[in-house]
């Protein structure tokens, strides 16, 4: 787009979208579900999933797309993402989903320590038939960025848009002139802007790449923010197979955030890396004159060669830095307590290997340890015990590594320590290395882990952990 039709186009947005309140609509603010219960400490909401959702991700053009709805307000919009889930530490939360898809479904809470029959995964409930309802309750009790998605056929319906973000406020929050949700994903969208469904080889192998890469459902959008202003942006990576390498040039992101939240030692770097399933919270001083341009970038990141090939770097947002801002508050000088999970030599350690092959019928298979999912031996673990996961991979690509219901401490990959600390849910395990992490067992139940590319995990690279009350 022209950048003359660009500002033409951002002002028809901002004078379009004002309504009661006069604050000037932002195109990539997330709704938040609402909250029926008055009670401040419950959150209760309604979410439906829907098919044939008039989900447009280019101007003109409608894709079919499933994507989720608040169902408190009748007649409200489907929209990609789907309606943000907003909740403080320690808030219970009740979720009546409807199921309104032709296929069955369920939600996964990812990041969140649910209690088991919460979970949404196939060892936790019964599937939701088209039609079917199901309520997930929960608390919760750690402040921090999450996100919701189905857990059946998750390549197809994550890629047909069913995802949405969670955001869990308290503890240490810097002040901050504007606190954003980015959700990132890539479409692959035909001539017409309708999703491509077909499915080719290297969407197998690599995880679905599409030609259209999205921030909070839209392609490149414009953000408009104060100039000298300090934002904390939290990114979830919803894509099936694309890694994000963002880069913001001239605007380093200070990391204060991983999938656990705050983390104890924020860090500054110029380019982020994030996975399928992961999230970084950042801060970034957006320095410049008023009327500077800046753009969000992904550069290539090599996490499966030779098969992949740089495209140089591609924009995913323009920046337009508006009148100055108020002048940044000091950051916080303590930001979350940690408190190192204690190993030594005698600590058990659970082996994981990834691998690749083809089945005798010709079909791409992916497994753990040699299994593949749904045919798998459960492992078995005691709440409350701690245990190292030695996960390597043996197929030559990075995967991002998710275990549900629990958070764990990376150590080190190939036996060298890692650099940072924090909570993760979905760690990168690189192509060829080993990562190890410990991770102190949480609450009884059925708990999956996975590759996070979404066609590994469909495609049996997906495992179950039991774990028993002491
Ligand atoms: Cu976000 Cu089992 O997944
Ligand atoms: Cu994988």
């Amino acid at each position: 787009m022209i950048p003359m039709f660009r500002s033409i186009l951002w002002s028809l947005l901002v004078v379009t979208g004002c309504g009661d309140n006069a604050r000037p609509a932002d195109p990539l603010a997330l709704a938040p579900l609402t909250d029926l219960d008055p009670d401040p400490g419950v959150v209760e909401v309604e979410l439906v999933a829907v098919a044939n959702a008039g989900v447009s991700y280019r101007p003109g053009t409608s894709a079919e797309a499933w994507a989720y709805r608040d169902g408190a307000i009748d007649g409200s919009e489907a929209t990609i993402p789907g309606p943000m889930l907003e909740t403080h530490v320690g808030d219970h939360v009740i979720v009546h989903f409807r199921n309104e898809l032709t296929e069955t479904t369920t939600i996964h809470w990812h990041g969140i320590r649910v209690p088991n029959d919460a979970d949404g995964s196939e060892h936790t409930q019964t599937p939701v038939p088209p039609g079917g309802t199901y309520d997930y309750v929960f608390d919760t009790d750690d402040a921090g960025t999450f996100w919701y998605h189905p857990h059946i056929r998750g390549d197809v319906q994550l890629e047909k848009g069913l995802y949405g973000a969670v955001r869990v406020d308290g503890g240490t929050s810097p002040e901050v002139a504007a606190d954003r949700v980015f959700v990132l994903d890539d479409v692959k969208l035909a001539a017409d802007g309708a999703l491509d469904d077909s499915v080719d080889e290297d969407d197998i192998m690599l995880g679905r790449q599409g030609n259209s890469l999205l921030v909070n459902g839209h392609v490149a959008p414009v953000l408009q923010v104060a100039a000298g202003a300090r934002e904390r942006w939290r990114f979830v990576d919803a894509a099936n197979g694309r890694f994000f390498k963002l880069s913001l040039p001239g605007h380093p992101f200070l990391v204060i955030g991983w999938d656990g939240g705050i983390i104890p030692a924020p860090y500054s770097t110029d380019t982020l890396l994030i996975a399928p399933g992961e999230r970084y919270e950042v801060i970034v001083d957006l320095d410049g004159a008023p009327g500077d341009v800046v753009t969000l970038q992904t550069l290539f990141y090599d996490r499966a060669p030779p098969t992949l090939t740089d495209p140089g770097p591609l924009d995913l947002m323009t920046v337009r830095l508006g009148d100055r801002g108020a002048a940044p508050v000091a950051l916080p000088t303590a930001w979350a307590p940690f408190e190192p999970i204690q190993v030594d030599t005698n600590t058990p350690v659970q082996n994981f290997v990834f691998h690749e092959e083809t089945t005798p019928t010709g079909e791409r298979a992916f497994s753990i340890n040699g299994e593949r999912y749904p045919q798998v031996t459960p492992l078995l673990a005691t709440a409350g015990t701690v245990e190292i996961w030695r996960v390597q991979d043996d197929v030559g690509m990075d995967h991002p590594f998710h275990l549900h219901g629990m958070f764990f401490q990376v150590l080190d990959v190939d036996g060298v320590p890692v650099a940072h600390k924090g909570w993760k849910d979905t760690v990168i395990v690189p192509r060829y290395a080993t990562l190890r992490f410990a991770v102190r067992y949480g609450d009884p139940g059925h708990w999956m882990y996975h590759c996070h590319i979404l066609e590994h995990q469909e495609r049996g690279m997906m495992g179950v952990l039991t774990v028993s009350a002491p």
